[in-house]
């Protein structure tokens, strides 16, 4: 296989605004449905919260310091809606936009393309009061709030993205509830998936507006699923799990309709009346890229009603399933290895994802927004951190990317999660995906050992670091 990068390539890295920021009280920031949900006893590991995080709201010269030395061109970095926004709704903060206007101009200096995402799981908790993203204003505040950054920001912003995987947004915060704000109700979360699509269009249609030489995209946390057999009911749960993972999203943002199977597969759940006429033309704004987050791969099976279910999907432990209507399929725990999330190691999935963007939307660039590993990082006693497992990880990975390219698929960059140790979610800060440590208690940042790889990797060319 060619090691050839295709001209343009972006090598990046990637962090959100409530994994990394910190300050949550902080020159009039507004409480997000985060604040809420990790100050809520039981919900995250160890009760950690996002209120000091990575401190980067005061370490963020240093932290895009470490981006230049890493040769980075490119950084992914998201916007807090309740930083520039506080009540999700009327005036601007200032100091909120402020905040990331001097964050973009100094990556411009850097000479690092500044790629922001609009929306990475921090909605306003005013919103959340009034319904969150079930109720379908959210979704006309969204586009409120994406003219008033996209105003400030304009094209000095060289992507930007709408949203953070919806998915997760919709099933594992309306569904499951192991993300905020934690409800539980099967018909909400198909309404937020809808809401969230339509904030990706009317938002994308201001970047079109307000900023037409800025590119376009959004994030999706597209899931790679394999069947146990080759039934024709183990396909069929496939077929089901893919409706709901992948083509609720692709399906109106690509093709500007939702997949009629869906539909036909929820509707015992909802009617989807919420979707109003011309709502999948707003959906479907023309991309200049699609974002593509993988970390591992789902395998599936037709249940057959009588074992005990498993429902080892990946996506955490809840009562209620974040796959609505499809209760007739089980989720199995996957072979080895896996990392310390427990998602199976699998490059190949990645190759396969790429190539069936490729072949079913032919001419759609494509960009892996993120992709990384959580291991148990040991500090040496020389202060080093011998990452191997993710310098391994990342290896493999980058090479299955390099293999979609030679086979055909148009991607053009790659940015890995994380940066920077952060908070990860329910997890707290017993997860760690950077490349570069944090020790939170001094806030000290340190580069393991896939910092030093990563960056040999993007100075040298992958022909010198893929191999071994
Ligand atoms: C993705 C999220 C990101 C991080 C990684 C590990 O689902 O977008 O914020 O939590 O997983």
């Amino acid at each position: 296989m060619t090691r050839e990068l295709p001209a343009g390539f972006r090598w990046g890295a990637a962090t959100a605004a409530y994994q990394i920021e910190g300050a949550a009280d902080e020159d009039g920031r507004g409480p997000s449905i985060w604040d809420t949900y990790s100050h809520t006893t039981g919900r995250t590991r160890n009760g950690d919260t996002g209120d000091v995080a990575a401190d980067h709201y005061h370490r963020w010269a240093e932290d895009l310091t470490h981006l230049a030395e890493l040769g980075l061109g490119a950084y992914r970095f998201s916007i807090s809606w309740p930083r520039v926004q506080p009540g999700g709704a009327g005036p601007v903060n200032p100091k909120g936009i402020d905040f990331y206007s001097r964050l973009v101009d100094r990556l411009l200096e850097l000479g690092i393309a500044p790629v922001a995402t609009m929306y990475h799981w921090d909605l306003p908790q005013e919103l959340e009061d009034a319904g969150g993203w079930p109720a379908r204003d959210t979704a006309l505040r969204f586009q409120e709030y994406a003219a008033h950054i996209v105003g400030a920001l304009g094209d000095r912003v060289h992507t930007w993205t709408t949203l953070n995987e919806p998915w997760c947004s919709a099933y594992l915060g309306y569904g499951s509830g192991v993300h905020a704000p934690g409800r539980t109700e099967s018909a909400g979360a198909l309404a937020a998936v809808h809401h969230l699509n339509l904030a990706h269009g009317l938002a994308g249609r201001m970047v079109r507006e307000l900023a037409p030489a800025a590119d376009l995209s959004a994030t999706l946390n597209l899931h790679v699923i394999r069947p146990v057999s080759e039934s024709a009911a183990d396909a069929d749960a496939v077929r089901r799990i893919d409706a709901l993972a992948n083509r609720a999203f692709l399906g109106p943002m690509l093709d500007a309709a939702y997949p009629a199977d869906l539909l036909a597969d929820t509707a015992a759940v909802t009617d989807w009346s919420f979707v109003r006429d011309g709502d999948e033309r707003t959906v479907a704004v023309p991309l200049d890229v699609l974002g593509v987050n993988y970390y591992s791969t789902t395998l599936v099976r037709a249940w057959d009603g009588r074992s005990t279910r498993s429902t080892a999907d990946g996506h955490g432990r809840s009562e209620h399933s974040p796959w609505i209507g499809a209760d007739t399929v089980e989720f199995l725990p996957q072979p080895g290895p896996h990392t310390a999330m427990g998602w199976n190691i699998d490059p190949s999935g990645l190759t396969e994802l790429l190539l069936r963007l490729h072949r079913e939307h032919p001419g759609l660039p494509l960009m892996i927004t993120e992709n990384g590993a959580a291991f148990p990082d040991l500090v040496a006693d020389d202060g080093a951190i011998h990452d191997e497992a993710r310098v391994d990880y990342l290896r493999r990975h980058v090479a299955a990317t390099l293999d979609a390219v030679a086979a055909g698929a148009d991607v053009r960059g790659y940015f890995v999660w994380s940066l920077l140790d952060n908070f990860e979610w329910a997890y707290g800060y017993d997860r760690r995906f950077g490349i570069i440590h944090v020790d939170y208690a001094t806030q000290a940042r340190t580069w393991k050992d896939s910092a030093h790889w990563y960056r040999h990797l993007v100075t040298k060319g992958p022909s010198s670091s893929l191999s071994g």
